[in-house]
Order: structure tokens, then sequence, then C-alpha cells
């Protein structure tokens, strides 16, 4: 049975913690994760949208956007797909409560031992998407058509105050088609079931072009 892992900040960064100073905790976030994955430099890496940099603006946008509409509570956040729970981390850090769900066993025990609630199922199936202020994904399904109805089911499940942050979305408003089966998807967009869409970053990058984004409805 793995046991929790007691992490501490050093005392400057914990000050900054407390004191809601997301970036400056991301800064050491950054560099603990770089020297634990030995990612590539910070430039090259800030710019892609899944980094934990672009992730952690991301959450501090959330909380923004949240506070401006009068939600001051502790939001609980989950990662469908949350494999080894490093997003559910940052978001912990960041004061939301913060919860993942994986198919994978192992992935959920290791979540499980950076102290992150996780439910080991499989999120075409998972029952409780309304429980939550922000769903977070990140193309957990590579099977275009499965990532399709997953990504539907999380839009007509959400509770209609949430906010649905996807870094990558198969949802194109122009279906969706599998070459090997023929089998197709009438295409879907969000904005015709009253979710709104907020940006707040693009950019460039050599895998194309990034948008931030989240969906919320008013
Ligand atoms: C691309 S990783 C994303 C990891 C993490 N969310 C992030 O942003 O860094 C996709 C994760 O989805 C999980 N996954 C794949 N199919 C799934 C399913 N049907 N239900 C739940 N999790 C699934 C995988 O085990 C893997 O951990």
């Amino acid at each position: 049975m793995l046991k929790p892992v007691e992490f501490k900040m050093p005392p400057q960064v914990e000050k900054m913690r407390s004191e809601g100073e997301i970036d400056g905790v991301l800064y050491y976030l950054e560099y603990v994760l770089g020297k634990i994955f030995s990612i590539g430099s910070k430039e090259y890496y800030d710019n892609i949208s899944s980094s934990y940099a672009k992730f952690c603006k991301g959450l501090k946008e959330i909380k923004k956007f949240n506070k401006q509409r009068g939600k001051n509570h502790k939001l609980k956040f989950l990662d469908v797909g949350c494999g080894l729970g490093i997003k559910p981390l940052l978001a912990k850090f960041a004061n939301f409560e913060s919860y993942g769900i994986d198919l994978n066993p192992d992935y959920c025990a290791i979540a499980t031992s950076l102290g992150i609630e996780v439910e080991c199922v499989n999120a075409l199936e998972y029952q409780k998407y309304n429980l939550f202020d922000v769903i977070y994904w990140y193309l957990p399904i590579k099977k275009p058509l499965k990532e399709f109805d997953l990504e539907l089911k999380i839009f007509k499940e959400a509770n209609s105050g949430a906010i649905l942050y996807p870094i990558c979305s198969y949802l194109p408003v122009y279906g969706c088609f599998d070459h090997w089966t023929g089998e197709t998807r009438e295409g879907y967009n969000p904005t015709d079931d009253g979710w709104c869409i907020h940006e707040w970053e693009t950019g460039t990058h050599s895998l194309g072009n990034t948008v931030s984004r989240f969906f919320y409805k008013t």
C-alpha cells in the first residue's frame, strides 16, 4: 500500500501559497517537476498548451473569473484521465479541492499516493460529472470517436455553473468520422447548449496554434 507523500514547500514558497500567489508557487513547482521529469527548457515547455505553466495560468484565470461572478467557495476540480495526478496536485496547491479519475489502476495508486482523491473508473461510465465546479481534461482517450462521446457526455452532464477546461477537444462542429469502421458522429457545438467560451491567451507553437480557453454558462 503506497503512503501519501509528505510534500513540504520551502517557507517562502509556503507563504506565497497561503497568500494566493500562484505565480511564485508555480515557478517553484516547475523547477521541482523539471528536475523530476527532466523536461526541456522552460521557454520550450511554456509554449505547449498542456504544459504545467499554461495549466496553472488556466487555474488562475478560472479563479479570477469565478470570483468576478461571485463564487468565492473552494472549487471542486476534476481531472478526467488524471494519470499520475500531477495536474490535480497543482490544483490542490492552488487551493482547489482536487479529484481525479483514471482507468489505469497503477496510475490511480500513484495519484492517490500524492494525496489526491482518485476513482479508478472508465470516464465513459462515470456518473458524477454534475458534482464538480471545474472539469479539466487533456485527450484521455486516443480513439477520436470515443473521445468525442466522452466530451459530449461531459458537456451534457456537467452542472450548469461549472467551468469545462479542455486542453484539446475532439468536438469539431463538423462531426467526426472513423476511417477504419466508417462510423460517424454528428457535429456538436457546445454553444448550441448555452455554453459560452472564455479565451485568455493565444499563441503559436511548432505543433500548431494554441488557444487557452474554457467553457461556462451564464
Ligand atoms: C494524455 S493522459 C492525460 C494525463 C493528465 N490528465 C494530464 O493532463 O497531464 C490520458 C490519461 O487518460 C487515461 N484514460 C484513458 N482512457 C480512459 C478512460 N476511458 N477512462 C478514464 N481514464 C482514461 C489514461 O490512463 C491516461 O492516464
